[in-house]
């Protein structure tokens, strides 16, 4: 067994199991996107996801009740809703989407004692191009580090390649969070920075399974809590953004895991 502080190689089953947890977590956000509109508050959001997920998918919202070691509280929503300034972790509330918002949704479910981990960044109504271009970056940032995946490289490798293209853009890469080994455990001890030098850190090997989730910030990359222990927003209370996907190592490459119908696709070229 694994005492959560070693890398999970996953086998066969494990990897069949994770392909099911990933298409049903992009498959939440299938289904919530046309509901992301002016008008809906984050609690419906929450409230259509986690009905779908328990009644409809038959799986549990990962997010539910999820203890952060450094938090006091228990996580009480089944997803998380980050608006314009807020990083991530942002907790649904009667709080309105109003015409111009920036969200993302992080989905996390767990079927067959398996989690898929993915969000998206969604604009509501009619948004700035700033706002539009830091999302697009960002996710231009995401496939960036993806493309890096394959044995051999290192998760260094994985981290500046997502940096350079935000730095590039007059964006920040935000510290405090990271992508994450992911399995029958939501995060294992795996850590996948966002930052970093070409060839550092922990080489990788086929059968690894983590998620890559780039924050990516308009202004300044330090990061304030607010006062409910988990929403983390932008110091400067620039707008944020984040995309991820749930990720396995190939023996020659990558495999996204967290696919849908109607997930945005691979950009063409991230190099502009
Ligand atoms: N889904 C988030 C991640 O990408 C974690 C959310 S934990 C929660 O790792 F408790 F805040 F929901
Ligand atoms: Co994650
Ligand atoms: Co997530």
């Amino acid at each position: 067994m694994n005492n959560n502080h070693e890398i999970i190689i996953k086998n066969q089953f494990d990897i069949e199991q994770m392909r099911i947890s990933g298409k049903l977590a992009a498959e939440v956000l299938d289904f919530i996107t046309p509901y992301v509109v002016p008008g809906v508050s984050t609690n419906e959001l929450d409230k259509l996801c986690h009905d779908f997920i328990v009644n409809v998918q038959e799986a549990y919202p990962s997010p539910l009740n999820y203890v952060n070691g450094s938090n006091v509280m228990p996580y009480p929503k089944s997803i998380c809703t980050s608006v314009n300034n807020e990083i991530c972790h942002g907790i649904p509330s009667p709080r309105i989407l109003k015409d111009g918002d920036i969200i993302n949704i992080d989905v996390t479910v767990y079927k067959n004692s398996y989690h898929g981990d993915t969000s998206r960044m969604f604009c509501v109504g009619n948004t700035t191009q700033h706002a539009r271009r830091l999302c697009q970056v960002t996710f231009e940032c995401l496939w960036l580090g993806i493309e890096q995946v394959k044995p051999g490289n290192y998760l260094g490798d994985i981290g500046f390649a997502i940096q350079n293209h935000a730095q590039n853009n007059g964006y920040s890469v935000v510290r405090e969070f990271c992508g994450h080994g992911i399995g029958k455990i939501f995060h294992e001890d795996l850590q996948i920075l966002h930052y970093g030098r070409p060839k550092s850190g922990i080489k990788i090997v086929p059968g690894m399974i983590f998620t890559i989730e780039p924050m990516i910030n308009q202004g300044r990359k330090e990061v304030r809590f607010l006062s409910d222990g988990w929403t983390a927003v932008t110091k400067d209370r620039s707008l944020s953004a984040q995309w991820e996907h749930t990720i396995l190592v190939t023996d020659n490459g990558y495999e996204v895991l967290t696919i849908s119908p109607k997930m945005p696709p691979q950009p063409q070229s991230a190099n502009r």
